[in-house]
């Protein structure tokens, strides 16, 4: 199998990290928290050498500020409510995923106000229009690190200067690029990090996380199942046991402590580059094909690894079930859960076909890939 579907989630994962998941289930990981018995206690280790593991691969200064969810969508809601009252204004960008986009919505309901900037339609968001929708009672900036849909980077580093020196809570969907694009949440000034386990940091699915910095103060989503302050009818006040309640996916996190582990080893720097070159590889070659519409950034702009285009007016379904069927190619066709993007690149009605390589993506596949779309092409004439 090809598969071109990282940007879903990750795969192949790293050596070892089925292992270390499959260990926490077959030699025993206990319940971290709750108990004294070595088998608690080795998962709480655990647990805390992989916040360990996330704070210096994003450069956070006190791991206990890392809460772990199940996904980056957990995360997204966990931040997006628990920081904004009736009253508050939030702004986002028209790129957003679902996960940003939906719950601003809902938000809208109870008294939120909320301002959606227009990106360009290759994704370009503009600093100024973001400082132009700044109000007194703005609370919240809350943006994508990297396009889903068509790879498009956002100005994270310089919103995040705009939202400090105007005092506003600054929200980054790292999905994208957690694992795959350098991220500093210092230098970025980044107060809400939300991030997948199980795309670019190469964990298994279920994990995910929300870094909180001293700056911000969330009300938590869910409340009780914390093996702390057990005989207190209120939620912890302290982090992260504030935002963890129930028992953790302990053999999920033991597979992102050694996916996290393997990143950090290799470098974040070397999975740029390894995937800036298939990258570009695919977004020339796809422009080379005739009746073939790539959507986003032009190829010599930074992008993450997510390449989505058409072939003529053939139907995304089609085309990804005919590279299935022709070369075993794994992809994604609809609209990736993010109508707003659609909207914002005009590909509303159609979708797109979206191709996401990742770190273990070989050059090879990608000419694969490029020439069963050039066969298809050569079929399906105008
Ligand atoms: C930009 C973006 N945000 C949020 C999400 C949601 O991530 P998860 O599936 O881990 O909840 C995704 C998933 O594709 C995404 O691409």
């Amino acid at each position: 199998m090809i598969y071109l579907d990282n940007a879903a989630t990750s795969w192949p994962k790293p050596p070892g990290v089925a292992q270390a998941t499959s260990k926490a289930l077959t030699s025993g990981l206990g319940n971290p928290g709750r108990t004294t018995h070595h088998l608690a206690m080795d998962a709480a280790l655990m647990v805390q050498e992989c916040r360990e593991n996330l704070a210096q691969l994003f450069a956070i200064a006190n791991p206990l500020r890392i809460c772990f969810t199940s996904n980056a969508t957990e995360a997204l809601n966990l931040a997006i409510k628990g920081v904004l009252s009736p009253g508050d204004h939030a702004i986002c960008s028209s790129m957003e995923h679902n996960s940003v986009w939906r719950p601003l919505v809902a938000l809208q309901e109870r008294g939120i106000e909320l301002t959606i900037v227009e990106a360009s339609t290759s994704g370009v968001v503009d600093l100024s229009r973001i400082e132009q929708s700044i109000k007194g009672n703005t609370k919240l900036i809350a943006v994508l690190h990297a396009s889903n849909v068509n790879g498009a980077i956002l100005p994270a580093a310089e919103i995040g200067r705009l939202a400090r020196e105007r005092g506003i809570a600054f929200l980054v969907d790292a999905a994208q690029t957690a694992g795959s694009i350098p991220i500093d949440v210092k230098a970025m000034n980044i107060d809400l990090l939300a991030f997948p386990g199980h795309k670019g940091l190469l964990g298994p699915q279920g994990t995910g996380g929300l870094y909180v910095s001293e700056e911000v103060s969330l009300r938590p989503l869910k409340e009780g199942g914390t093996g702390s302050d057990s005989m207190s009818a209120s939620q912890p006040s302290y982090y992260p046991d504030k935002l963890e309640s129930g028992t953790l996916n302990v053999p999920g996190i033991a597979g992102l402590n050694h996916s996290v582990r393997f990143l950090l080893q290799k470098g974040v720097a070397q999975v740029v580059r390894r995937e800036t070159k298939l990258t570009q590889r695919l977004l020339t070659g796809l422009m080379e094909i005739d009746g073939v519409t790539v959507y986003g950034p032009s190829a010599e702009l930074p992008r993450a690894a997510v390449v989505s285009f058409n072939l003529r007016n053939l139907d995304p379904v089609f085309v990804a079930n005919e590279l299935e069927r022709r070369a075993d190619i794994a992809c994604r066709p609809g609209w990736h859960c993010a109508a707003l993007a659609h909207q914002t690149q005009g590909t509303q009605d159609t979708g797109t076909v979206r191709l996401s390589p990742g770190p273990f993506t070989k050059m090879t596949e990608i000419e694969i890939a490029l020439g069963v779309i050039a066969e298809l092409a050569a079929e399906h004439q105008a």
